[in-house]
């Protein structure tokens, strides 16, 4: 059986899924179940200085995003950080740290942005015993208005600033939490290597308003008559969380820094994804939100029945797989040619596949034939652009076939060599370079 141990930055855990820095780890009622239902690990919910807690809004923190079913695929939320005393936190970690030695427990933390404020939480968090902190760089609201959060993690010098600090004042692993609301994800990723992290974990949420309420004319969640921007997770954010996963796991520069991957992952195939794209674990908050502690032993399971089937024998052997596989698109193969094919056993002829291609595509399906309804494919006009798999209800039903011999299409021969943009004939710089 495949051995999902973990041992990110060297911190051990049973399996590589920790749970995000979020409600589901605000205290030790919360921490423990999650431990007793078999998650691998917890960032326990961000910490702020001593002194009178944060204080949150009295109505609603949260508004969400639904697909078929209310199946939700978006959340959002303006809650701030832990609302909890300081030190009732430092000695429940302290505490569920010696009852579960076996599991992973990390320090979410937020002070001011002063190293007098990090110099005093610090041995603070380094006496609870816990294996380690990250900083919230990235929550982006409220706090950033502050001056913290996502106000720090915007700015790549003061990540780099603060990360020295914690570096000269906290002797196990740091890790610092990106935000993604910023332009390019390599700028803060490569100050927090600069400034000695022992990882990154991204993302943190997303500026988002997710409704309006057309009866008050006011952002939802509404408190009294008014509402402001969130931040924007679950299985919506997926994509964008691992293309800057990607992002940084392809740059030079910070190519090998490890990576805690956040964003949307539900399933055991999600966190497979980001582990494959690069990062060391994962870590999740909405699934937990949404289905409860227990959804980790289908992705505990179904992760190890999956490196079994492959062969895997350990979470190490497949951290960054398809890092090489992810490039420019400037070195895509050009003379790689596809078309569409459509499998009339399983087409419920519903015409979805035509419409789109018809309207928006390039023309390249029939939908009669001999006055009956017949969905097939036109290889001399199809592009394998794929717009009619996305659209088809009916999964398998529309398959993408590599082509060779001809293209019916342009009529020439289907060139076997892998050719790109950089060579291409139409390339103007191309033509520069063969010139030179
Ligand atoms: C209600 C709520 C509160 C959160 N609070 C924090 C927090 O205190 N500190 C932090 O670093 N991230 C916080 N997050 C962000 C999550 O840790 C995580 O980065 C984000 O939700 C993306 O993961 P997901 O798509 O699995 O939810 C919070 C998220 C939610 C939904
Ligand atoms: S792949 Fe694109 S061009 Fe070809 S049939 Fe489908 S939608 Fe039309
Ligand atoms: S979308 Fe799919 S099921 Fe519908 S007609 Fe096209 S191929 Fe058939």
């Amino acid at each position: 059986m495949a051995d999902l141990t973990s041992n990110f930055l060297g911190i051990s855990s049973p399996n590589p899924f920790w749970l995000a820095s979020a409600p589901p780890t605000d205290k030790a009622y919360n921490v423990e179940r999650a431990f007793e239902a078999g998650w691998g690990g917890v960032v326990w919910k961000t910490l702020g200085s001593e002194g009178p807690p944060v204080v949150n809004v009295n109505g609603p923190r949260y508004g969400a995003i639904y697909g078929h079913d209310r199946h939700l695929i978006g959340l959002n939320n303006i809650e701030l950080i832990t609302d909890r005393d300081l030190y009732v936190n430092l000695k429940e970690i302290t505490e569920v740290k010696k009852r579960w030695p076996d599991r992973a427990i990390i320090v979410s933390l937020m002070v001011p942005c002063e190293e007098e404020s990090w110099k005093a939480i610090l041995p603070l968090v380094e006496e609870t015993g816990a294996d380690g902190i990250e900083l919230n760089f990235g929550c982006p609201h409220g706090m950033s208005e502050r001056g913290m959060g996502a106000a720090v993690g915007q700015v790549p010098e003061y990540i780099q600033m603060v990360t020295e600090w914690c570096k000269k004042y906290y002797s196990k692993p740091v890790i610092v939490k990106l935000t993604p609301n910023i332009t390019d994800v390599r700028y803060p990723a490569r100050a927090a290597k600069n400034g000695g992290a022992d990882a990154v974990s991204l993302i943190n949420t997303i500026n988002s308003i997710v409704e309006v309420d057309l009866d008050n004319f006011a952002p939802v969640p509404t408190i009294d008559g008014k509402g402001s921007h969130g931040g924007y997770c679950g299985p919506a954010v997926k994509p964008i969380a691992m293309n800057m996963v990607s992002e940084i796991a392809r740059d030079q520069e910070t190519a090998g820094l490890p990576i805690s991957g956040i964003g949307g992952i539900t399933t055991w195939r999600d966190a497979a994804e980001f582990i494959s794209l690069g990062c060391g674990n994962v870590q999740v908050c909405t699934a937990a939100m949404t289905y409860g502690f227990k959804v980790v032993q289908e992705m505990i399971t179904g992760l190890s029945d999956w490196m079994d089937e492959k062969g895997i024998k350990s979470i190490d052997e497949f951290v960054g797989r398809a890092v090489p596989n992810v490039t420019d698109w400037k070195y895509l193969n050009l003379n790689y040619v596809t078309k569409a094919k459509i499998n009339q056993d399983l087409c419920i002829e519903c015409g979805r596949c035509y419409i789109a291609c018809e309207d928006t595509s390039h023309q390249a399906i029939t939908n009669m034939l001999d006055g009956k309804r017949h969905f097939e494919v036109i290889d001399e006009e199809c592009v394998g652009c794929n717009l009619c798999v996305n659209v088809c209800p009916v999964d398998d039903c529309i398959t993408m076939e590599a082509i060779d011999g001809t293209d019916p299409r342009t009529g020439k021969p289907v060139d076997p060599e892998y050719a790109n943009w950089t060579t291409h004939p139409n390339n103007p710089s191309a033509k520069t370079e063969a010139a030179e």
